[in-house]
């Protein structure tokens, strides 16, 4: 049970537009209630232009910190105070961290400081996003990225994040694919230029691949094609296939891989991951992943045992 809500209660909150599907309040209140925190989780519908005075007024509010979703990750990158590494590296802020100055003269996070003490503030945005991928492919696909072949679908805002993380992580031959080809040779330069042991190829792979991945948004319709053309590639040509897509839970692309004996995994851990991450910036504790994992497959699924 969730403790009362008193004076001394502060508060997260995600930010998005829109905003109502979102699972992230169902799954850090389930991890602020099993580490008795007086915290509570909320979601704000903010609209792009509102999001500096949402971000200010968290702040001001003395908030602990705040989640971005579409279609804020990238304006967040110059509203916040502090660019964090990640969040620069990766070029997407997807959590917010605020701070206040102590009268030695360090900034603490929030949780840390009473209310009336926090006088000077600060917001500092990271990016948990990326790193999720990366654990989500190798713990959920049991998967092992360094020295492997992945043929990357999309070259959207995700699917860039993806190749440029993937490449950090060591990836050895990377193939880009999208629909529209011509923002692949864009961000293939961008990856050669800052990861050159990563092998960049735009299009299709003529022999195998150890990984497909699709970062695009095909899929989250049910009339949604599939995110490549069958006649250039086919899935028994792949050890395995990673959907960011989480709902529905099943995509035509890992039905499809299911069929060809792949094995296969959605972008719950991805979600979940970058939950878990985010919560521990802000808690300076461990998250407790099952507990949040469980909350969302409820949330999100209706159950704990989905049709994965
Ligand atoms: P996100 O932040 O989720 O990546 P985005 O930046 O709008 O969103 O990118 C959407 C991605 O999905 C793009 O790669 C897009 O392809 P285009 O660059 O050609 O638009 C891809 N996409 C969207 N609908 C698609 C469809 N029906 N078939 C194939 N790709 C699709």
């Amino acid at each position: 049970m969730m403790g009362e809500i008193n004076a001394s209660t502060r508060l997260c909150a995600v930010l998005g537009w829109p905003i109502h599907h979102s699972a992230s309040p169902a799954m850090h209140n389930a991890a602020i209630e099993h580490l008795g925190l007086n915290w509570r989780y909320v979601a704000f519908a903010t609209r792009p232009e509102e999001l500096s005075d949402t971000i200010r007024g968290a702040k001001t509010a003395r908030m602990v910190g705040l989640n971005l979703t579409v279609p804020h990750k990238l304006l967040a990158l110059d509203l916040v105070d502090v660019v964090d590494e990640t969040a620069r590296r990766w070029g997407a802020v997807n959590t917010i961290l605020f701070e206040a100055l102590s009268s030695e003269g360090k900034w603490l996070p929030l949780r840390d400081v009473p209310a009336e003490n926090a006088l000077q503030l600060r917001s500092v945005g990271y990016n948990t996003d990326a790193d999720a991928i990366v654990r989500s492919i190798q713990e959920d696909l049991a998967f092992t990225l360094r020295g492997s072949s992945v043929l990357l679908l999309g070259a959207g805002g995700a699917g860039r994040a993806a190749a440029l993380r993937l490449a950090a992580e060591g990836v050895e031959k990377l193939f880009l694919v999208n629909r529209t080809m011509a923002k692949c040779e864009e961000l293939a330069a961008f990856i050669r230029a800052d990861f050159p042991a990563c092998n960049v190829v735009v299009g299709y792979p003529k022999g195998r691949v150890g990984l497909v991945l699709n970062a695009t948004s095909a899929g989250l319709k049910p009339a949604d094609p599939l995110p490549f053309e069958r006649t250039e590639f086919d899935f028994v040509s792949a050890d395995a296939a990673y959907d960011m897509i989480y709902r529905p839970a099943r995509t035509r692309f890992l039905e499809a891989a299911a069929e060809a004996g792949l094995r296969n995994a959605n972008g719950l851990g991805m979600l979940l991951y970058q939950g878990a991450k985010a919560f521990e910036i802000w808690s300076g504790m461990i998250a407790p992943v099952e507990v949040m994992r469980q909350a969302l497959l409820k949330q999100i699924y209706g159950s704990s045992n989905p049709p994965m």
